[in-house]
């Protein structure tokens, strides 16, 4: 069958093609009826069914004669180990970790926070909280202390369950203190934290909240998988929004079942059995979508790797972690690509290694820039497949369906719609537009199984946030264009989202949190271009009248209050104090001209501009933080 007559089934009959897809999955009770609606385009999938995601992922396998077969390989060069867990073990490990939260209390619908670095045991307390039917979320170990109350507090969760410590080239990353931190800034409190205690550091346990991962768990009886509802959330994910207040995608459990699994085939082209590798961390969608639940759901095997592509030791781990295991298909970041050709531009790392059971690379996270698509193909002689999605979908929305047909690479599109999409190109009044002409990228209701249905705690803000703007579609916040073959163009954001080396911040966020320093009256932060990371934020502070202290200590303590709210993971380092910021005639900052300035690029003068002359001061300020930056060569 070819791209188009699968996209077309899917088209002609949106409930048999999902009921087919819905066949690869074990149900307790099957679903009857794909699609429900319930009303003000609030859509669900498989909501009569009955199914368990654990049972999918792992157990299912062991009945099926993959017990014996390697489920995790985890490789850490960071402590120089590598471990493989079986499906076998992963069950009995996950039985076990259930079945002593369950007897401390954890039921199905309870929230459980996981705050742990990319050790298996991430997995399990995942899929341990699947197997119970509780909800988990799971906190980004470069997250601060202050983040994560953030999500106590909108999540509740009767358990949390962590790492004694992370582990960052040359440092360690101290979790089980920052947990502590966040409980002291959090209002809600859980009833008890499960703490891991890696033999890199060992933490206190706070008498009677804290119990250690393995003493809880002797003398509790394993759990069995408990069946839950089509519709039950499988586990909230927070990301970035335009606000401080990070949103809570809801991931509902059938939709995610039946959509990942058809994705393994048809877009990652790969078969039960293979290997499967999504460099990233299980704190991001990539994560907990392809390290955990995806090739597990398919019966593959599937990689969590503790390092960086550079630096852990070298520009060769990828190569080796790739050789070594027999990887498959090898989905990563752009931005982890540069900095492997930034320390190995010649690919001399990559002749060491037998790349030969590698057939495809995979991107997806940030725009992926031709130059690293085309270094990447030319050194490794694999093709490279730019994908686009989003946490809120989960899985693909444009993509190069490879395990149907391979479509001809345009290098910069990340292809064409999957299955389930419509996506269309809309005009600020929400009409479409023709082909070649940019737009809000949109995607017409109801979104396919597997994306979210609503936001945590918020179903406001989801109605607003997403559906308010073109009635009857799905905004997804980025703007592009769709050419005369219906590739996709993604182009840039519409809102105040950047991406930071694939990670998703919000500018909003960083702005609330320069506004609580007390010699700050105003400020902006601003996404602008970076070569290695894809974009840095630039922070521009206007101090309060009166203050008379050194810029620089402002900028430093700026830098140092962003790192400790936000976390390191924000890549808060540029901020210059400035007498005022350019506005428009009725007070909005001109954010955009900010970032035109300092990336370089030609721009005319907004005509509702308020005073054209700061935009020359704000020139001169960037010029201090060394932008624009000297294009190369
Ligand atoms: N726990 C604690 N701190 C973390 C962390 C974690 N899990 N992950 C990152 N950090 C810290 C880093 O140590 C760094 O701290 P520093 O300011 O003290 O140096 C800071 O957060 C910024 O991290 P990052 O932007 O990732 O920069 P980096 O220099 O550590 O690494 C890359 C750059 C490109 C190598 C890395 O970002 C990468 O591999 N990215 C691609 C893969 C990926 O994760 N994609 C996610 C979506 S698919
Ligand atoms: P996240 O939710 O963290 O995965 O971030 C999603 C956002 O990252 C998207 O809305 C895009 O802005 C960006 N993004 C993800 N994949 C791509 C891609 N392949 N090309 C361009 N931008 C992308």
């Amino acid at each position: 069958m070819a791209y188009a007559d699968v996209y077309t089934s899917w088209q002609n009959d949106p409930e048999a093609f999902w009921l087919k897809q819905a066949e690869a999955i074990d149900w307790v009770e099957p679903p009857k009826q794909a699609l429900f609606e319930r009303g003000d385009h609030i859509y669900e999938w498989f909501a009569d069914a009955r199914v368990n995601t654990c049972w999918n992922a792992v157990d299912r396998h062991c009945e099926n004669g993959r017990g014996h077969q390697t489920a995790i390989i985890w490789d850490s060069p960071v402590t120089h180990t590598k471990r493989e867990i079986s499906y076998f073990e992963l069950r009995n490990r996950v039985a076990n970790l259930a079945g002593a939260l369950r007897a401390k209390g954890v039921e199905k619908g309870d929230r459980v926070i996981i705050y742990m670095p990319m050790i298996p045991e991430a997995l399990e307390a995942m899929l341990a909280c699947a197997r119970l039917g509780a909800i988990h979320s799971v906190v980004f170990g470069g997250f601060a202390a202050h983040e994560l109350a953030v999500r106590v507090d909108d999540a509740k969760p009767k358990c949390i369950i962590a790492a004694s410590c992370g582990i960052e080239s040359g440092r360690i990353v101290h979790y089980k203190p920052l947990l502590d931190g966040a409980l002291e800034q959090s209002t809600h409190q859980p009833d008890f934290c499960v703490i891991f205690q890696r033999e890199q550091e060992v933490a206190h346990l706070e008498e009677g909240r804290d119990v250690n991962w393995h003493g809880f768990q002797f003398g509790t009886e394993p759990a069995d998988c408990v069946p839950v509802e089509g519709n039950h959330p499988a586990y909230i994910l927070y990301t970035s929004g335009t606000t401080g207040q990070p949103k809570g995608v809801v991931r509902p459990t059938a939709g995610h079942l039946v959509a990942l699994n058809w994705t393994m085939k048809n877009i990652y082209n790969v078969d039960p059995g293979d290997v499967f590798w999504a460099a990233s961390d299980v704190g991001w969608v990539v994560g907990h979508s392809y390290i955990c639940y995806a090739p597990l759901i398919h019966g593959n095997t599937t990689i969590v790797f503790e390092g960086k592509p550079v630096g852990t030791p070298d520009a060769g781990t990828f190569w080796r972690v790739i050789s070594e295991h027999k990887v498959k298909s090898f989905f990563t970041a752009p931005t982890a690509f540069r900095a492997v050709k930034r320390e190995d531009p010649k690919g001399e790392f990559i002749e060491k290694y037998d790349l030969s059971n590698l057939n495809a690379i995979y991107l997806a996270g940030e725009r992926a820039d031709p130059d690293t698509i085309e270094w990447t193909k030319k050194m490794t002689g694999k093709p490279v497949y730019d994908h686009w999605w989003q946490t809120e979908t989960g899985w693909t929305i444009a993509g190069n369906p490879v395990g149907i047909e391979p479509l001809p690479v345009k290098i910069g599109s990340p292809t064409v719609a999957m299955p389930g999409y419509d996506i269309r190109i809309l005009d600020e009044e929400g009409h479409e537009v023709p082909a070649g002409t940019l737009g809000a990228i949109a995607v017409k209701l109801p979104l396919p199984p597997g994306t979210l249905p609503t936001l945590w705690n918020a179903p406001e803000r989801f109605e607003k946030s997403y559906l308010a703007h073109f009635p009857g579609y799905y905004e997804t916040g980025d703007a592009g264009m769709k050419d005369e073959d219906g590739y996709l163009w993604i182009m840039a954001r519409t809102d105040d989202v950047i991406n930071v080396a694939g990670h998703r911040l919000s500018t909003g966020g960083m702005e609330e949190v320069l506004a609580s320093h007390p010699d700050v009256a105003e400020c902006a932060v601003i996404g602008v271009a970076d070569e290695l990371k894809g974009q840095l934020p630039m922070g521009f502070v206007c101090l309060t009248k009166g203050v008379n202290r050194p810029h620089d200590e402002i900028a430093t303590e700026c830098v140092k209050l962003v790192r400790d709210q936000i976390g390191p993971v924000a890549a808060f380092k540029l901020v210059t104090v400035v007498d005022r910021l350019p506005k428009t005639r009725s007070g909005k900052i001109l954010r955009a001209s900010m970032v035109k300035i300092a990336d370089g690029q030609e721009f005319k003068t907004p005509a509702t501009i308020d005073d054209p002359a700061i935009l020359d001061e704000i020139r001169e300020a960037v010029g201090t933080l060394g932008y624009p930056l000297k294009k190369a060569g």
